[in-house]
């Protein structure tokens, strides 16, 4: 987009809405990050693009460079706790690495401080990417600042996962977190005491992109004609990286607790409803999800409805994280604080907003634009 090679449709940011809105240029964003595998950039869009054909080999061709630059700002991750699936995707220096939680923190925070440096960034976004965790039961730990440290202090692994330790390095180091994946100790009370501390903003959990964004465009039409919902049942196929992951029981249930979680708070009761996740191998970057709906109206008599949504998960996902990087970095700039709950529409399980009701989520994002003049 930066070398005008492709359009810019599907970000928010590039719509008129946003017209003279003072946000980073794309052509002044310099991307980094951690992994745990090897894999290049330049190779993960091939592959996208071979699932998928959505992104055009010629196009991967003339980026050769640029691809080249990003996998040079891309350091080897952390991975303490990360759960089988994810642990035995890692390279073998990760899987051998014995540092303390504490070491561990300080070496992320030190990575993201030279990025800072290196490329002369007025700022740093912190954006969580990594694979979804398995959960973990919230404890005392995880609910004040210094019972979470001592815990870390005494490197208690099972209380954390590496997704802590990156967005702790990212606290630390001033930088504003989105959390766009599901994991729950990410940002849990403990965390977001530690954001509050730094003064900076951070924002989750988990992007919606798909099945869930059109479940909260949809629920809210059955509220407004008065018409009542009694089962509501979604079937989710993916392949890819991702999909793979959430193979296992524990990283899945991460999922569905943030895709199950609407309903009821938009309608006001709670309907039968099902989430399942099925992997696909064969079906690569592409998602499928059936979605059938069982509804009451006039005289109780009972209808239904269905949805197929045909997704291409980093189509989806990749616009979303340009938007979010771009608001966040205004709002950082601009002295915003805490949980940005005016991003509420880009995540299944928005924090600090009480409403999953896309619609209301969306005059939320207008007012914030409007009040920034
Ligand atoms: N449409 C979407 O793609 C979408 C929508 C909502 C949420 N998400 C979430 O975003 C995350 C990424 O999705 P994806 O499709 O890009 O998955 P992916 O498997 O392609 O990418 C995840 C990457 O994270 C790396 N990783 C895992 N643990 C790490 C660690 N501890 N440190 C550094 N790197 C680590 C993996 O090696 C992999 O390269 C997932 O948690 C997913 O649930 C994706």
């Amino acid at each position: 987009m930066a070398k005008g090679l492709a359009p810019r449709i599907g970000l928010l940011t590039e719509h008129e809405m946003f017209t003279g809105f003072p946000l980073a240029a794309f052509d002044e964003l310099v991307f980094g990050g951690h992994d745990i595998r090897e894999q290049t950039t330049r190779d993960a869009a091939l592959e996208v693009g071979r699932d998928s054909g959505s992104i055009a080999p010629e196009l991967v061709k003339r980026l050769a460079s640029d691809f080249r630059a990003i996998d040079r700002r891309v350091v080897t991750g952390s991975a303490p706790n990360a759960g089988k699936v994810i642990t035995q995707m890692a390279t073998p220096k990760v899987q051998r690495d014995r540092r303390t939680l504490r070491s561990t923190i300080t070496r992320l925070r030190k990575d993201i401080e030279s990025f800072r440096e290196r490329e002369r960034c007025d700022r740093v976004v912190v954006v969580n990417l990594a694979s979804t965790e398995a959960r973990i039961r919230l404890a005392a730990a995880h609910k004040t600042l210094a019972a979470l440290d001592d815990a870390i202090d005494a490197d208690q692994r099972t209380k954390i996962r590496p997704s802590l330790l990156y967005a702790y390095a990212a606290a630390t180091a001033g930088c504003p977190f989105i959390h766009f994946t599901p994991s729950n100790v990410t940002l849990c009370p403990a965390m977001r005491e530690l954001f509050d501390e730094h003064g900076v903003p951070y924002m989750g959990a988990d992007g919606k992109t798909g099945e869930t964004l059109v479940k909260s465009a949809l629920a809210p039409m059955f509220k407004y004609r008065n018409l009542r919902v009694l089962s509501w049942l979604g079937y989710n196929l993916l392949g890819d990286r991702d999909g793979f992951v959430l193979q296992e029981g524990d990283n899945k249930a991460s999922k569905i607790d943030t895709k199950d979680s609407l309903l009821p708070n938009i309608l006001g009761y709670a309907p039968q409803t099902h989430v399942a996740i099925d992997y696909v191998a064969s079906l690569g970057d592409r998602k499928t999800a059936w979605d059938y709906i069982h509804f009451e109206g006039f005289l109780g008599h009972r209808m239904h409805m269905e949805f197929t949504w045909h997704g291409c998960d980093a189509i989806l996902a990749a616009p979303l994280v340009l938007d979010i990087v771009r608001l966040v970095d205004l709002a950082t700039a601009r002295g915003e604080t805490g949980a940005l709950t005016w991003l509420g529409c880009f995540f299944k399980s928005p924090i600090g907003v009480a409403t999953q009701d896309l619609h209301q989520q969306w005059h939320a994002l207008e007012a914030w634009v409007r009040a920034q003049g």
